[in-house]
């Protein structure tokens, strides 16, 4: 199994692959950046963190060997391709606000993956996630069940762990759905939300929930307030999370950015919905009941993201 991950001499890329590495279930894991010049002098970050990483093999225990390039053949017959090339989001800054610049990133990234590995897998993380995934999409050619975002797993990450701590209880135990795009719009589901299989709204009262739920949909934002940029350990987990899923063909159940024929009553929209993931990518997209109120959100959500699509064809010239 060789994964490749673009963008990894940045903070979440480099999270990814250290991730996956540490995870040890893949052969290789190829880390893709660009030179970096300062003055005379040039650097080559995705090289430095492969070494730095593969050094750390002995202590972990891992074997899974870490390769740090510039170009891109030597990414070629990968099995998955994560994509985190692009700019993080900066204090006052959405994540629309990154639109231009990294869908013209996610466009010739996947361009240049899909030259040499033109069967893999894509998973995007770049901003604005939602309509970075249409973009890596069409920009690939592949079929739709094997280009995918990552924000629903972050996303429920964080939302579990905001319920871990209020009620005091393992992470482990909490299971949890949220469905909509990445952004402060999406749409956290107490209705689906279990503590060891017991509702969570018979353990925590409603006003506690709500501002759990409310600070899910910002905690990006949060991060981004406390750190001066985005976040990468969580972020870096969530889609080695959905890697592993891929490559060990676990069949886990997760909220994924995908393409929607009709599920939901969406068209040509990709947005977080439950998918089964496993070998080969998305094997099923779930649907779940809404209620009038669920739907509703999730419709303020799909509008927003269709909103920033729109913004995409126009810079594009689509
Ligand atoms: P970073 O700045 O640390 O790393 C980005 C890397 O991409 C840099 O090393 C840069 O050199 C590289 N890059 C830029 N253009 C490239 C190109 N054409 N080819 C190859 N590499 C290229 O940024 P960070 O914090 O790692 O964030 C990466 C992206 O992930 C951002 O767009 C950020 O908004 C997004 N993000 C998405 C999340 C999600 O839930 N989907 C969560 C956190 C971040
Ligand atoms: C995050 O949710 C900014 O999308 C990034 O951390």
């Amino acid at each position: 199994m060789k994964i490749t991950v673009v963008g990894a001499g940045g903070n979440v890329g480099s999270t990814v692959a250290l991730t996956i590495a540490q995870r040890d279930f893949a052969k290789e894991v190829v880390l893709v950046d660009l030179e970096r010049k300062d003055g005379e002098k040039t650097f080559y970050p995705s090289k430095g963190r492969a070494l730095d990483q593969w050094q750390t093999s002995p202590i972990f225990g891992f074997d899974t060997r870490l390769k740090g390039v510039t170009s891109y053949e030597e990414t070629a017959g990968s099995d998955i391709c994560v994509i985190t090339a692009g700019l993080p989001r900066r204090p006052g800054m959405s994540r629309d606000d990154l639109l231009s610049v990294n869908a013209k990133i996610v466009e010739s990234v996947t361009k240049s993956l899909i030259q040499f590995s033109p069967d893999t897998i894509i998973i995007v993380v770049s901003n604005p996630l939602d309509v970075m995934t249409y973009v890596a999409y069409a920009a690939s050619g592949l079929p739709s069940n094997k280009v995918m975002g990552m924000a629903g797993v972050l996303d429920t990450a964080r939302y579990r762990a905001f319920l871990a701590e209020a009620l005091d209880i393992s992470p482990k135990d909490i299971q949890a759905l949220l469905m909509g795009g990445h952004g402060d719009s999406m749409v956290p589901l107490p209705r689906y939300t279990t503590v060891g299989g017991i509702p969570v709204t018979q353990l925590i009262d409603e006003a506690t929930l709500n501002a759990i739920v409310e600070r899910t949909k910002t905690g990006g934002g949060e991060l981004v307030g406390l750190m001066g940029t985005s976040a990468w350990y969580a972020p870096g987990a969530a889609a080695a999370q959905m890697v592993e899923a891929i490559a060990l063909d676990q069949n886990r159940i997760f909220p994924v950015c995908a393409n929607l024929e009709g599920q939901y009553g969406y068209n040509d929209i990709f947005l977080g919905v439950p998918v089964k993931l496993g070998k080969g990518g998305i094997k099923q997209i779930i649907e779940v009941d809404l209620d009038a109120e669920e739907k509703a959100q999730l419709d303020v959500s799909a509008g927003h993201v269709k909103e920033i699509m729109e913004a995409y064809n126009r810079v594009a010239g689509k």
